[in-house]
């Protein structure tokens, strides 16, 4: 396992794309990245859009906050000019128009739900009913920092693949995911390397690494012998 981890291609190939827009998802594929890990908002009018941060100021040309806007407002604006002129005209794709694209292809997809700071009311049951529709569920990784939307997304589906997000390294990680029956944790390095690293692949789960840009590093983690299942990168073609 620890060999031939599956590359995921954080937000898409963001190191030379913008983040969570399609042209970044289409290079992780062409690329020859194994999955894409990507972040889910829901607009004021029950949209699952794709984007990071719960505002758009940042990575698109306009204003506001992803829960105070409608979904036709979200998909107007331009999420490319903002990393490079080349990418203008971009588009924040909503997951249905991502799951079109990706039920045609064999990706694996972390969908990573943004409820850590704005508590979208009923995102969970949506996400699973877009997942059903598209028949994605078997290719599907829903993790989050937010355990009441993990617990809520397990009480939904019980059989849906869950990761709990780690930051940092805190000590009732593995605790709280053994508690939760979590298979996988998506952590950092550090915790990898430390003791409840080795005790969550212990306790049978599998660990994935973010965000390892480079190589050096991963050749680091290796080298300990922790078995890791996925890195998720800026750059999948460093790692692939
Ligand atoms: O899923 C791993 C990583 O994406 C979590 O952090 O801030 O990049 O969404 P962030
Ligand atoms: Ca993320």
């Amino acid at each position: 396992m620890n060999d031939q981890p599956i590359i995921f291609a954080h937000r898409g190939a963001s190191g030379t794309h913008p983040e969570n827009t399609m042209a970044a998802f289409k290079a992780a594929l062409e690329l020859g990245a194994g999955g894409i890990e990507l972040d889910v908002q829901m607009t004021k009018d029950g949209e699952l859009v794709i984007i990071h941060d719960e505002t758009v100021n940042r990575t698109t040309n306009g204003q506001g906050a992803i829960e105070e806007m409608t979904a036709k407002q979200v998909k107007s604006l331009d999420a490319g000019s903002w990393f490079h002129e080349k990418f203008s005209g971009e588009k924040v794709p909503t997951l249905d128009q991502f799951f079109t694209w990706a039920s045609k292809n064999k990706l694996q997809i972390n969908i990573e739900l943004k409820t850590n700071k704005v508590p979208y009311h009923g995102i969970e049951q949506l996400l699973l009913e877009i997942i059903e529709k598209h028949r994605m569920k078997g290719r599907v990784i829903v993790s989050s920092f937010n355990i009441n939307s993990l617990k809520h997304i397990i009480e939904l589906d019980p059989y849906i693949a869950v990761a709990g997000l780690v930051w940092k390294t805190p000590q009732d990680a593995v605790t709280i995911a053994k508690q939760l029956g979590l298979t996988a944790l998506h952590t950092q390095v550090p915790f990898a390397l430390s003791e409840y690293g080795q005790e969550a692949v212990n306790s049978g789960m599998l660990l994935r690494l973010y965000t390892i840009n480079e190589v050096e590093e991963w050749e680091k983690v290796k080298k300990c012998g922790i078995p890791v299942e996925g890195i998720i990168t800026d750059y999948p073609e460093r790692f692939c």
